[in-house]
Parts: structure tokens; C-alpha cells; sequence
């Protein structure tokens, strides 16, 4: 068991790990695929069990309806959760969910291997999540964040984009990388208990040639074998909050500093990962006196002055602070 930041997870990467791939493509010759084949093959040589769930090639149905379920709790009105109780309770699942809610159980490693559509998933992968993510069976009732079915396991987000990563750098007309994938890395692995790993992103492979499309198999190829020095993406555990999560024993830090053209922006990143930093802001890109602002997390009770010593003591990333205020969250949280 390795700890990182607030959370525990098994250093299991270099033990034999079942590995499910759940693949959300059409075409067996896209980039996806390929990157799945490579998966495949890397995953197996270095002697994981890799278990796929093709989804197009299975036909997986991903409309989410009464077809969930054998057994009916309400026939008058479908609440899908109140039904997915019901079943859980009673054995109550489509055998097809069974296959897929096992296959989970069952991983120590989730991959979701797609193309960017829109922003987010193809439908069919959004769908094998709304159905095979049941309340009652996969999460609620006491299984939630890091208490989910997917406690001390990681998950991986392997994306191609038609769009160069300096359109997702959080500077550009796109949103950032991290602002897509937090419905994916927050909503669906951290809900869930998994850990996300930092994503591996085949940026633009719509418009690039087989040369550089043969260095992006090969780097992923790289990266899936060593796993197990990638840091897993840190998010809030619930258990630093009180009661139903509305008040945070952490505080939340409005920051605003000068000379952002200095920053170390690898040791911003730790700290974003770490769950330091909630948010980061910066002008660098247009500004001749850069600023940045920043959300960090830290203790409530500590004074203003404090918080700012802290971080000019060096431990930030060589931020000069302008100005620090406790936000709403933190004075909510303080009565
Ligand atoms: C329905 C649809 C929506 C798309 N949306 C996006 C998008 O939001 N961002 C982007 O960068 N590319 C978008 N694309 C381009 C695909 O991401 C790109 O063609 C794909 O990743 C190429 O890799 P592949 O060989 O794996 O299909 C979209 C393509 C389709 C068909």
C-alpha cells in the first residue's frame, strides 16, 4: 500500500493487476483502436490480465430505460435509481449489466479508451456508464469517493483529439484538458472511489502522419509500462468534510500574485495534483506584469498572514503574494 497526498492506493502495478478496458470506438483501423491494440499488447506481455469491453463491436445497448432491469419496483413512473435498489435487493439486473458490473468489480485498473466527441465521450460510453453504474450495487449506501467500489484502485482516460493540445491548454477558445475531463476523472473514478492517473492524450491525430501517429503508439506504449510511477490525480476525500459534505474542515484561499512569469509551473502542477490548488488562473500569456490567482486549500482556522508566509517561504512554487482572502466556503464553513 502506497499513500499519496490524502489517499491509499495498492502499489499493484508491478504485481500481476487485472486491467478492463472499455474501448468506444467504430472503426477498428482509428487511432483508438490502435491504442487499444497497443494496450493489449504491452498490458499482456508485461503479464496483466487485460479483460475489453468493445462496445461497438458488442452492440452495447446505451439507452438506459426499463431494459435495465428484470424485476419493477414501480411500474407507474421509472426513477431509475429507486428501480436500481430494487434490483440490487432483489437480483434484479439485465444479465448484460451483470457481465459488465462484474467485469468492474472485478479490475484493478479502468481504462476508458475513446475519441473526444463533443467534448466528452461518444454516446455509447456515457450510456455503459449510466447503466452499469447502479445505485445500491456500483455506489450509495455508504459507497461513494473514496469509500466506492473502487477503493485502492486506479483509473485512465486515453483519449485522440482532432484538436492540438495548444487549443486545450486552458488558454485558448477550448476549454482546458482538465476542465473536460473533470466530469470523467471527478464524476465517474473519484465518485467512484478510483484514482484517476493523468490522462494519455493522442492530441490532433486526425491531421498528423503515420510517422508521428507511430511515435504516439510507442510513447503510450512507454507510458502504460510505467504505470507505476505516475501520481494519481489527488481530489477532495470526503472524509474532510463534516457532515453531508456542506463544510469543509479546509478552507478555500482566494490567492492573486505577482510575477507569475516566474512560476514554477511543475511545482503548480504538484500542487494541483496534490489538492492544494483547486483552481489556477494566469495572464502570463498577454500580460507584461503577469498575475496569477489561485484557489488553495488549507486550513481554515489559519490566519490570512499565515497562509501567505507559508507560501512565500518558497514552498509554492515562487508565487509573490498580492493579496489573500478566505472565500465563502471557508467563513461558511467557520460559523
Ligand atoms: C461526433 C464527433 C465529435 C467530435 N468532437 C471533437 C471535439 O470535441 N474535440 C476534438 O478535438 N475533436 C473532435 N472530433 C474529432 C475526433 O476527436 C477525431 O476525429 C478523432 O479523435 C480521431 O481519432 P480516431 O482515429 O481515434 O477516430 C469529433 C469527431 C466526431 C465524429
Amino acid at each position: 500500500m502506497t499513500t499519496c497526498g490524502n489517499h491509499s492506493y495498492h502499489s499493484s502495478i508491478a504485481l500481476a493487476m487485472n486491467v478492463l478496458i472499455i474501448h468506444a470506438h467504430h472503426e477498428p483501423r482509428s487511432f483508438s483502436s490502435a491504442l487499444k491494440d497497443r494496450a493489449v499488447a504491452t498490458l499482456t506481455r508485461l503479464g496483466h490480465e487485460v479483460e475489453i469491453s468493445d462496445l461497438y463491436a458488442m452492440g452495447f445497448n446505451p439507452i438506459s430505460d426499463r431494459r435495465n432491469f428484470t424485476t419493477v419496483a414501480d411500474s407507474a413512473s421509472l426513477k431509475q435509481q429507486r428501480e436500481e435498489t430494487y434490483a440490487a435487493e432483489h437480483d434484479g439486473f439485465a444479465s448484460e449489466l451483470v457481465a459488465e458490473m462484474e467485469k468492474v468489480l472485478h479490475a484493478d485498473l479502468l481504462i476508458f479508451n475513446f475519441p473526444l466527441w463533443w467534448f466528452g465521450m461518444p454516446a455509447t460510453l456515457k450510456g455503459w456508464v449510466d447503466r452499469v453504474f447502479a445505485y445500491g450495487k456500483m455506489y450509495g449506501a455508504g459507497k461513494l469517493y473514496e469509500n466506492g467500489v473502487g477503493r485502492g484502485k486506479r483509473a485512465l482516460v486515453t483519449i485522440t483529439t482532432g484538436g492540438a493540445s495548444g487549443t486545450y491548454n486552458g488558454y485558448g477558445y477550448n476549454p482546458s484538458m482538465a476542465e473536460i475531463l473533470t466530469p470523467i476523472h471527478h464524476g465517474i473514478f473519484w465518485f467512484n472511489g478510483f484514482a484517476p492517473l493523468p490522462p494519455f492524450i493522442a492530441y490532433s491525430v486526425a491531421h498528423v502522419g503515420d510517422d508521428k501517429r507511430g511515435r504516439l503508439l510507442d510513447d503510450y506504449e512507454r507510458y502504460l509500462s510505467t504505470l507505476d510511477e505516475q501520481r494519481p490525480i489527488v481530489l477532495p476525500p470526503m472524509r474532510d468534510f463534516e457532515g453531508d459534505a456542506i463544510a469543509d474542515r479546509f478552507g478555500r484561499w482566494m490567492v492573486e500574485a505577482r510575477n507569475a512569469s516566474e512560476l514554477d509551473e511543475t511545482r503548480v502542477a504538484e500542487l494541483q495534483r496534490d489538492g492544494k490548488i483547486l483552481a489556477f488562473w494566469s495572464s502570463r500569456d498577454d500580460d507584461l506584469e503577469p498575475v496569477a490567482w489561485f484557489v488553495l486549500r488549507a486550513e481554515f482556522r489559519k490566519s490570512a498572514e499565515a497562509i501567505a508566509q507559508t507560501l512565500r517561504r518558497g514552498d509554492a512554487a515562487g508565487f509573490v503574494i498580492r493579496e489573500i482572502t478566505r472565500s465563502g466556503t471557508a467563513e461558511l464553513a467557520a460559523t
